[in-house]
């Protein structure tokens, strides 16, 4: 684990800190810093929210939470660390003159702070325009801002705008929490410090390249927020993006943020726009409908509670996308990523080439290509598919596919799993940008996802339904099929 920088940021302001992802994750993330001594001593974290609350209330809430949240047993002296560092101020965000009494609880000399944006991004100009009405901005200060940031590329450059007033790229950090994940980040280690995978990582060796990212969970409480947005906005334009991205770039020259940051944005823009003439053929949304996981009946999206009966939002998507450079030309990237399949399971699954010819033919007439499975969760892992001889005495040589199987939880039993919110906190606070999105990916991304956006409402198609439980509709079995290949299940 790093030690603390002297540079890091000491006072942490959490706007939203009642709401949903600030006692989940973010609270939970500054407590397990605290367990392995990552917060400067003198920082203090303040908790801003709309109700009214003392700061031994609130101290009482986040204690509850920490119960409810953190997995291993809370360790009593580092709550009392924690617990007290902690303070309450009641805000109305949008009220520029209430940020005075935001300035009092934070007059605490020339500490760096790092203002948290945890609310919904209308709101972000207006926490701006109020920490500057207080004079409670300077160019040491870090702002972090959670997606989704905009709707499309339009409002995502307001949004951008609206808060560049005050700081600038350098002082902000916009949050993808996939990239906070240790095996998302491990694909860089898996590609740049491996020389067999170096060397093997383009259209000479790799046939094609599956990212799946798929999850149980259907809408439950939140299905207004979702509806607006659909699986394209919510997981394809962030999450998936920024997968593809750190494995389709050219090797960045250092692990900088600008480094790391220029080969993702070029990776995206090189990606094939799709648009009204080949929507068709390269994407199908879908929509789940009634039915069963684990054998228990569960609605489909128009049955959950709070719907509009006549959405045709997407909850699952299916992708052929292309990269239009030297690299990778004519191979394709397929994703997919929807709610209520089967199992929350995420992975990526790289088919190297076939052999062109086979010495095997006696005792194994097809060969299978190489596969390389990268498990991103649950059961985090890499594992490589080849092939093997079978040992014994046979007048053939009998040979079967077999796999190196490199499981993180065997090999490194005694180390805790780590929450993306954890490590992408303590980079803020160490004031490293290499795993937050800048500006221009940000908008390169909603450039190609505007676009298939724009197509799919100019066909006016209602998304193929799907049975909860399910894989997706049948159509995303064509989409690969059409191509001979098919999804790894
Ligand atoms: C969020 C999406 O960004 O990621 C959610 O808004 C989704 O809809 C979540 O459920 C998935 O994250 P994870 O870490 O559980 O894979």
């Amino acid at each position: 684990m790093n030690k603390i920088d002297c540079q890091s940021a000491s006072e942490i302001v959490i706007f939203g800190a009642l709401g949903d992802l600030s006692r989940r994750k973010l609270l939970p993330a500054l407590y397990q810093l605290e367990v392995c001594g990552l917060i400067n001593p003198d920082s203090h974290i303040v908790g801003v929210a709309r109700q009214t609350h003392s700061d031994d209330e609130f101290k009482s809430i986040v204690l509850e939470n920490l119960n409810n949240f953190v997995t291993e047993e809370l360790d009593k002296d580092v709550v009392a660390r924690f617990i007290e560092r902690l303070v309450y101020q009641q805000l109305d965000m949008k009220e520029a003159n209430a940020y005075k009494n935001l300035a009092t609880t934070l007059a605490s000399g020339n500490s760096t702070r790092v203002y948290y944006f945890s609310t919904p991004p209308a709101i972000y100009g207006a926490i701006c325009d109020g920490l500057n009405h207080a004079s409670l901005i300077t160019d040491a200060d870090r702002v972090v801002m959670e997606k989704p940031i905009g709707h499309c590329l339009a409002s995502s450059k307001v949004i951008n705008d609206q808060v560049a007033r005050f700081f600038n790229e350098q002082q902000i950090y916009r949050i993808d929490h996939y990239l906070g994940k240790e095996t998302v980040l491990n694909l860089l280690v898996l590609r740049f410090a491996n020389s067999l995978f170096t060397t093997n990582w383009d259209r000479d060796s790799i046939d094609h390249v599956q990212i799946t990212v798929a999850e149980s969970v259907g809408i439950e409480g939140r299905w207004g927020f979702y509806d607006e947005a659909g699986q394209m906005r919510d997981m394809i334009q962030n999450h998936l993006l920024q997968i593809l991205s750190l494995l389709a770039m050219e090797p960045p020259a250092d692990l900088s943020a600008e480094s790391i940051r220029a080969e993702k944005l070029k990776a995206v823009k090189a990606l094939r726009p799709i648009n009204r003439t080949n929507v068709k053929e390269k994407t199908v949304r879908g929509q789940y409908s009634d039915g069963f996981l684990n054998g228990v009946k569960v609605p489909g999206y128009l049955n959950e509670e709070g719907a509009n009966t006549n959405s045709s939002t997407e909850t699952f998507v299916a992708i052929k996308a292309e990269i239009e450079n030297w690299r990778w030309s004519g191979v394709p990237f397929y994703l997919r990523t929807g709610k209520r399949m089967p199992t929350k399971h995420s992975e990526i699954v790289v088919h190297f080439k076939a052999q062109p010819h086979n010495i095997f033919k006696d005792s194994y007439s097809d060969l299978p290509a190489n596969k390389l499975t990268i498990r991103l969760q649950p059961d985090e892992g890499v594992e490589l598919q080849m092939m093997n001889k079978i040992p014994g005495i046979a007048s053939q040589m009998n040979i079967q596919e077999n796999k190196l199987d490199l499981s993180f939880s065997d090999t490194y039993q005694d180390q805790r799993v780590i929450d993306a919110y954890e490590r992408l906190m303590l980079e803020v606070l160490n004031g490293n940008q290499s795993l937050f999105v800048s500006r221009d990916e940000v908008e390169a991304a909603w450039t190609w996802a505007d676009s298939i956006i724009d197509a799919w409402q100019a066909t006016n198609e209602a998304p193929k339904p799907y049975a909860a439980g399910s894989w997706g509709p049948v159509s995303s079995i064509s989409l690969i099929a059409r191509d001979d290949r098919q999804w790894v299940e």
